[in-house]
């Protein structure tokens, strides 16, 4: 028996759910994935000992008893799977976005209250050192005032992602984390995108307006020709600068810079484990709600109609 003395499923085990499977069968709670893809579900069941499954009802007949189940399938999928997952009554990890539309995170959301289970969205970020040590320092306001933000994700166009464009599959991490360290919900969304090699948009800025004049600029693109994932946090007594890929801050201010050491840690492992913690009962903190990840749907939907209208989007939830 494992140390959660939880029994978890992967549904999904793609470029992303592969690495849930590793984190979670190192934490010893994985029993079973399930992938519509025989040559993905082959390569699994020679390298991990657990019960594989090509369908999804099958899992979901044959292993009585699950904990949660984990849906790291494409975007679009998201709903029709976690609408059954949730039915069963199983917690359920959704990988990000919740789902592509507002309205079926707002069904998901109804459903897993309805069913009185655990829904979580897998924003990672939330759980990246960097971002901790920043929502740490601007709670304290060691800074002053967190007056605005800036986000730069960019690396060449993922070519297996057919379903969304860069807005909801890489623009969210961001927009999640922009409403996690201020603490609010943008009430106007300005947007602008384009698209140069993918069906779908492959480079978006993003504006989102909070309370007060302030602000969150989120760039995002699949055309610079290397991976760069850094934010900036302007306070009202110092900037603070950090890479999400290195995990490293800086933090200057009129007199000094300072860069805290800390090692480094794998986010996925720490979201797992806060996962397994919450299904544990053990804690709540950090765990993403239905309800925020709705919102953060709902934003990227209002990027999208404001970069097609040319029109700012205003919002209420
Ligand atoms: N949190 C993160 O940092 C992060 C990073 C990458 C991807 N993701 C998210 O993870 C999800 C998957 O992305 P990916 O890059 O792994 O995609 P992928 O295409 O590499 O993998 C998806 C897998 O799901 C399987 N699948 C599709 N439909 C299925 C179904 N109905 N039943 C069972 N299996 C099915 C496919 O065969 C494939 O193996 C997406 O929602 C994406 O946004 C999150």
């Amino acid at each position: 028996m494992n140390n959660y003395n939880l029994k978890l499923a992967v549904i999904g085990t793609g470029g992303w759910g592969k690495n849930h499977v590793r984190v979670l069968n190192d934490l010893g709670v994985l029993y079973a994935v399930c992938d519509s893809d025989e040559n993905r579900l082959q390569h699994i069941s020679k390298k991990y000992k657990i019960n594989c499954y090509s369908g999804l009802d099958e899992l979901l007949e044959k292993e009585q008893g699950l904990d949660a189940c984990l849906v790291c399938t494409p975007t679009k999928t998201h709903f029709p799977i976690a609408q059954k997952i949730i039915r069963r009554k199983i917690n359920i990890f959704v990988e990000k976005p919740l789902s592509f539309s507002s309205a079926e995170c707002e069904e998901l959301t109804k459903l897993s209250k309805q069913y009185k289970v655990i829904l979580t969205t897998g924003y990672i970020e939330r759980f990246n050192p960097a971002i901790q040590d920043l929502k740490h320092i601007i709670e304290e306001n060691t800074y002053g005032e967190l007056l605005m933000m800036e986000f730069h994700r960019e690396n060449r166009m993922p070519l297996h992602i057919k379903d969304v464009g860069i807005i909801y599959d890489t623009s969210v991490h961001d927009i999640d984390t922009a409403l996690f360290i201020f603490d609010s919900r943008p009430t106007v969304v300005f947007a602008r995108s384009g698209k140069k090699f993918h069906s779908s948009e492959d480079f978006a800025t993003i504006m989102l307006g909070f309370q007060n004049q302030k602000v969150a600029i989120i760039a995002s693109n699949w055309i610079t020709p290397k991976k760069v994932r850094r934010f900036s946090a302007v306070c009202s007594e110092g900037i603070i600068t950090g890479d999400f890929i290195t995990q490293e801050i800086k933090i200057d201010d009129e007199n000094k810079t300072l860069i805290p050491r800390r090692t480094f840690e794998e986010p996925l492992t720490l979201e797992l484990e806060n996962f397994l913690k919450a299904l544990s009962g053990k804690i709540t903190k950090f765990l993403v709600t239905p309800e925020e990840a709705s919102a953060v749907t709902k934003i990227a939907e209002a990027a999208l109609i404001s970069s097609n209208t040319g029109a700012p989007v205003y919002l209420e939830y």
